[in-house]
């Protein structure tokens, strides 16, 4: 009769000194609840131990019945004692991962600028897509054809004389404008259509405070039925407002092989009369190299020096800077 009791109390006590014992030591959250499940669930250790109680006899019962309870409590206490030390444990390896040492010196990373010679590129774009224009773009090296023939410059015309041009030892050339965009373009396409195109043109100039052999020009033209003078005169007006504000604007008359007429366009700028493009309306000797028909389509064009612009916006006094590389002068924009 009494083995039973007895039995009962080792193993009790047993379960009580391996599970205090190894809950103790749970070196995870996760293993501590496993533990939990195994001495405490309702399949656990304890309930096998206490499936035994039927047996007992009326004044055993309590007895074992309390002394389960003290082994139960310190099962108890021990998972909580051991929960509350993980998760701390946990929350300190937390924080030590993510320290942040605000006082640590940052990592310089040098920081590009946009050369002002793409900026004014940029500015006179967008606005002209803002106005519904189209990106288009052509080659450097050109032949004599796309440069001078097919925009009405004749074998002994003497605008030919003005262009001092690199030539290469094939007999083609590197593109004095960004006109030949013109030709190129129309070829392959149909009006109505409205374009601008950017990028580098070349002449044998000799280099000083305000020539460059290589410079950046920007050549936008519209041509559709029934485009007249008065249409160049606003689209040059809302292109200028949109760079530079309210400004007094001019045109005078002038002269380029590929327009009639022309007119070159100045900008009253800090009092000075300042000269920025040259336009007109495209010859119908240009629209019929494309084989556009002159009696039906009309256009017109212009064509805008970007260094101009970028020494007028940003006040520079020689355009060879603007080429130097050098990174003292280029932070400043
Ligand atoms: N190609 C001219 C130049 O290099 C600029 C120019 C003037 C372009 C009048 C045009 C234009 O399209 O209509 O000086």
């Amino acid at each position: 009769m009494t083995t039973v009791p007895t039995d009962l109390q080792t193993q009790l006590q047993t379960l009580q000194a391996t599970g205090v014992d190894a809950i103790a030591t749970a070196p995870t959250l996760e293993a501590l609840e496993a533990l939990r499940v195994s001495y405490l669930g309702k399949k656990g250790e304890l309930s096998k131990v206490l499936g035994g109680m039927g047996k007992l006899s009326a004044e055993e019962r309590p007895h074992i019945g309390a002394l389960a309870n003290t082994v139960k409590d310190a099962l108890q206490g021990g998972l909580e004692a051991r929960k509350a030390a993980l998760e701390s444990e946990k929350i300190q390896a937390q924080l030590a991962a993510e320290t942040l040492d605000v006082t640590m010196p940052g990592v310089y990373t040098p920081q590009g600028r946009i050369h002002p010679i793409n900026s004014i590129i940029d500015q006179v774009v967008d606005i002209f897509v803002g106005l519904g224009y189209t990106v288009a773009t052509g080659p450097e090296i050109e032949t004599d054809y796309y440069n001078f023939e097919a925009l009405n410059f004749l074998p002994d015309h003497p605008a030919r004389d003005m262009q001092d041009t690199l030539y290469l030892p094939n007999g083609d050339l590197m593109r004095t404008h960004t006109s030949n965009v013109q030709i190129r373009y129309m070829q392959e396409h149909e009006p109505p259509l409205r374009v601008v195109a950017t990028g580098r043109c070349y002449r044998r100039d000799t280099v000083d405070a305000t020539h460059a052999a290589v410079f950046h020009q920007l050549e936008f033209f519209a041509i559709d039925k029934g485009i007249t003078f008065a249409d160049l005169k606003g689209t040059v007006k809302a292109f200028i407002q949109a760079l530079y504000g309210d400004v007094a604007i001019r045109m005078r008359p002038s002269f380029f092989p590929f327009t009639e007429p022309s007119a070159e366009v100045d900008v009253q700028w800090q009092g000075r009369w300042l000269e920025v493009l040259g336009c007109g309306m495209i010859d119908p000797n240009v629209l019929k190299a494309v084989g556009y028909d002159p009696e039906v389509y009309s256009g017109f064009a212009g064509g805008i020096g970007i260094e101009r612009f970028a020494m007028v916006q940003y006040q520079i006094d020689d355009i060879r800077r603007l080429y130097s590389s050098d990174l003292k002068f280029l932070r400043q924009f």
